[in-house]
Parts: structure tokens; sequence; C-alpha cells
């Protein structure tokens, strides 16, 4: 592992996982974890920052630790981690907070949009989150972060608290790098394919689950949103139908060009029917082996604690660093 380039990575239990975590994110995840040495990470000190429920936010974290495992990430390759077990991260947020500025944190396009949506419960937590990231992937000397396209001003800003740190006392921090997936896919919403799916989404048929069964599959994909034209086109004239179009590649393998010449003369129905196949064949094995691990809590226990562990070694020593070129004194018993 030495010599590895480090990537960490991290989702919020906020929700239930959608396809568009799955194939915009997991599953690139999959194709990094024997060339880098892989942090991934189940944030829940982050979800908190809007209310949750504690029983939801119990299972939901561990749903997510056995979706990451169900889609093929190998806690043998890969440190799979909750963040509330290693203490370093709150720790050396503080240490950050106390080092960025309110101008900076006024900036961020997700803090405006989020308090927008919440004004009557704003918490600091929501305010200062960044630099909650910001500890989280410099905790480990991050060379490369892959997130999608909303999460780039909070890696600059933690570029930019990595700087700074290391100008104010003496080289800690590697500065790490955005990594925007290769494949570059944007998993459209079903009932409104100009915004992108996503597990927040107040209307359920808008996405997909990872865990949602056959019958559900189905219903929400003949539900949903297509157009007039009645032809199968990967057009941005049909947002739905290329919506469509682009999952149906993406778990069939088969070219765009491919999916449009199959259904030359066909209605939508056609279309849809075979697509909701393909997905739930897609996601079957991956619901499968949820569901086992999901029945083997023992096991998803040993999986986090060891990670945890891994984890914690890293991150310690990394925050001993920065404590002591703060000037905390060290303790000595
Ligand atoms: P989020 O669900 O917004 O916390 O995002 C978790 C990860 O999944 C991020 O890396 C996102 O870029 C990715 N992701 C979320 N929704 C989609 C989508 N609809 N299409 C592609 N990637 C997505
Ligand atoms: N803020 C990210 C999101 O909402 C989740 C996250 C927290 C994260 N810490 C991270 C992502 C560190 C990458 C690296 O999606």
């Amino acid at each position: 592992m030495g010599d590895k380039k480090v990537i960490f990575s991290g989702v919020q239990p906020s929700g239930d996982l959608t396809i568009g975590n799955y194939l915009g994110a997991i599953r690139n995840w999959v194709d990094l974890q024997d060339e880098y040495d892989c942090y991934y990470c189940i944030v829940d000190l982050h979800a908190i920052t809007v209310p949750q429920v504690a029983k939801d936010l119990r299972r939901r974290t561990l749903e997510v630790l056995a979706q990451y495992m169900a889609a093929g990430l190998d806690p043998e390759k890969v440190t799979l981690f909750v963040q509330s077990h290693v203490s370093a991260h709150a720790e050396l947020a503080w240490v950050l907070n106390c080092m960025t500025y309110m101008g900076e944190l006024n900036r961020m396009t997700q803090f405006k949009e989020k308090s927008r949506k919440s004004e009557a419960n704003l918490n600091a937590g929501l305010f200062t989150y960044p630099a909650l990231m910001a500890s989280d992937i410099l905790l480990y000397q991050a060379n490369a972060v892959p997130v999608g396209d909303d999460q780039k001003q909070h890696l600059e800003l933690a570029r930019d608290l990595a700087n700074r740190f290391n100008n104010r006392y003496s080289d800690t921090f590697k500065i790490p790098e955005p990594l925007i997936s290769k494949v570059g896919a944007r998993i459209m919403d079903l009932q409104d394919p100009t915004s992108k799916m996503s597990k927040s989404s107040e209307n359920e048929n808008g996405y997909i689950l990872i865990k949602d069964d056959p019958k559900t599959i189905k219903r929400k994909i003949k539900r949903a949103v297509t157009d007039s034209i009645g032809e199968v086109n990967y057009s941005d004239d049909q947002p739905g139908i290329k919506n469509m179009i682009t999952i149906y590649s993406k778990f069939s393998g088969e070219s765009y060009e491919e999916i449009v010449n199959k259904y030359k003369g066909e209605g939508y129905g056609k279309f849809k029917g075979d697509l909701a196949e393909v997905i739930i064949e897609g996601l079957r094995p991956v619901r499968e082996r949820f569901e086992e691990l999901m029945s083997n809590k023992d096991y998803l226990e040993n999986v986090y604690n060891e990670g945890a562990k891994k984890a914690e070694r890293v991150a310690r020593k990394t925050l001993s660093k920065v404590y002591r070129k703060t000037g905390f004194i060290k303790r000595k018993y």
C-alpha cells in the first residue's frame, strides 16, 4: 500500500442511495480500488447538519455501508468506515474552523441553497460544514477526491485551508486534487429530467433506489415523464427519453446508437418495459448481495470496526502534527 496514491471520498447517510449514486459515483470508486489506497467514509457527522431521526440515521448508516460493499467495494482492498468513529475528524475540523473566514463560508453555494430551504432551522453546523469536509480529506493526506460538480467549491476550500496551514506553520498537508468522473454521466430525475436524480427529492417516482424491488422499478419507469414525439431518440429535445437511454446504456453496456436502432418504429411502451428489465437485472446481484449483508450484521460490524482502526492510525498521525505546530502542549500520561 505504501506508495500508492491516496483517495478519499464520502457519502452522507441522509437518504437511501439511488441509481444516480450507483452509476455516477460508487461504480467509479470500484474501478479505483486496485490502483489507489482508498478511504470511503460514511459521513454521519455531516448528515446531522439537517435534522435526522436517530433510528433512521442508524439504519441508513449501516445500509450505506452494505450498499458500498454490494456494489463491489472490497473491504480487503479499501478502508470503509464511519466518520463519527474517528474523533480526529471533529478535532481537526475545530482547528480548521478557526482558520476559515466567514466570507469564505458565506460564498458557498450549497450553504446558500440549503439555507434557503430551511430558513427556520438554520444551525451553525450547516455553515461550517465545509471545514469538516476539509478535515476529512486532509487527515488522510489524500491526493485525489472523486466528487461530483456540486462539491468542487468545497474541495477548493479544502485546498485553500491546506495551503493556509502549510504557509502559516510549515508543510503539513498534501494539497488534494478533484477527480471528476471520467464517464461524466449525470442521471436525471424521472419526473423532472432537467434536474439531477437525488435521494433527497420530494417525489419518490423521480428516483430509483438501489434497494427498490422489481415491482417498484417497473412502476417508476412506467410513470417516467416522456414527450409527445413518440420516437426513441437521443436528443436534447427529448430530455426524459435521453435520460432513459443513458440509464439503459450504463446498465446494459450497449451504445446509444445501438439502443436507438433497436427501438426504431416502436413506441415508448416497449422501450420502457425493456428498460425496467435491464435495470432490474443490473441491480439484481447488487440487491441480493445487499440483503445478504444486511442479514449479517456481525460481518458489517467487523468491517466498520477494522476500517475505523486503520483510519484512526492515519488520522491521529496527522492530527498530532497539527496540534504540535498549533502550539498545543502534549499530554504526558
Ligand atoms: P449525494 O447523493 O448528492 O450526496 O452525492 C453522492 C455522490 O453521488 C456524489 O459523488 C455525486 O456526484 C454522485 N451523484 C449523486 N447523484 C447523482 C446523479 N443523479 N448522477 C450522477 N452522479 C450522482
Ligand atoms: N459533502 C459531500 C456531499 O454532500 C460528502 C462529503 C463529506 C465528502 N466529506 C467528504 C465528499 C470528503 C468527498 C470528500 O456529497
